[in-house]
């Protein structure tokens, strides 16, 4: 219950403009900054680091998603709470200890994410379930902005929403990938609590932010 929290991703911003482009989506309506960190090995793009986070956290209020498409991302954790990250999202497969870096991430004082390939199971976090304090769901394999959304993914949101419920806490269950105005009801509907989208928000321009953010709540 409650409103949908909706994480534009600044990987679509224009980024010549990235303190103006948040600060329009803060204004726009945005809950939370959706940043996407990659490594050029992790995937096969490379975005931005710590030093760019720390930049733009003067811009705006609200929380800095960071996703870390990065391996290994034990060793920059550190650089990114410093840099104003309030979440921290990591993939299993980018290090041996996912229960170890989740317990890093919150002794850093941040919300602790996993995140979900398309080809990765739910039972990852299974036996861990107390240690996660977001979920994201990609349902696009990451690396690049503007893909279609991959309806295989919905039945791992319900999944994903089951085990969520089963521990009685308040899990967030964010969705990334191909989010639009017409994918986002049917992540809703499985049990997402928060949507990223790039593409869908930034479309436009400016004068469209408000708009485009309205549409993704349904
Ligand atoms: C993909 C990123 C996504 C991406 C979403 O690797 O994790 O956050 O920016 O972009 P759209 O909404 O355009 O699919
Ligand atoms: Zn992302």
């Amino acid at each position: 219950t409650g409103k949908t929290i909706i994480a534009p991703s600044i990987l679509a911003s224009d980024f010549s403009r990235l303190g103006e482009e948040a600060r329009a989506v803060e204004a726009a309506g945005a809950d939370w900054l959706h940043v996407d960190v990659m490594d050029g090995h992790f995937v096969p793009n490379i975005t931005i680091g710590p030093d760019v986070v720390k930049a733009l956290r003067p811009h705006v209020k609200i929380p800095f998603d960071v996703h870390l498409m990065i391996a290994p991302a034990d060793p920059y954790l550190e650089a990114f709470r410093a840099a104003g990250a309030d979440l921290i999202s990591v993939h299993p497969e980018a290090g041996p200890h996912l229960s170890r870096t989740l317990q890093r991430i919150r002794e850093l004082g941040a919300k602790a994410g996993v995140v979900f390939n398309p080809s990765t199971s739910p039972e990852v976090i299974a036996h861990i379930m107390d240690q996660v304090d977001l979920v994201l769901v990609m349902s696009v394999n990451p690396g690049f902005g503007g893909q279609s959304f991959m309806s295989s993914q919905l039945k791992k949101i319900e999944r994903l929403r089951r085990m969520i419920d089963e521990t009685g806490r308040d899990i967030l269950l964010e969705v990334d990938g191909g989010v639009t105005a017409l994918t986002a009801p049917q992540c809703i509907a499985a049990g997402a609590t928060a949507l990223v989208a790039g593409t869908a928000v930034f479309k436009g321009g400016p004068e469209k932010y408000a708009e485009n953010i309205a549409a993704l709540r349904g």
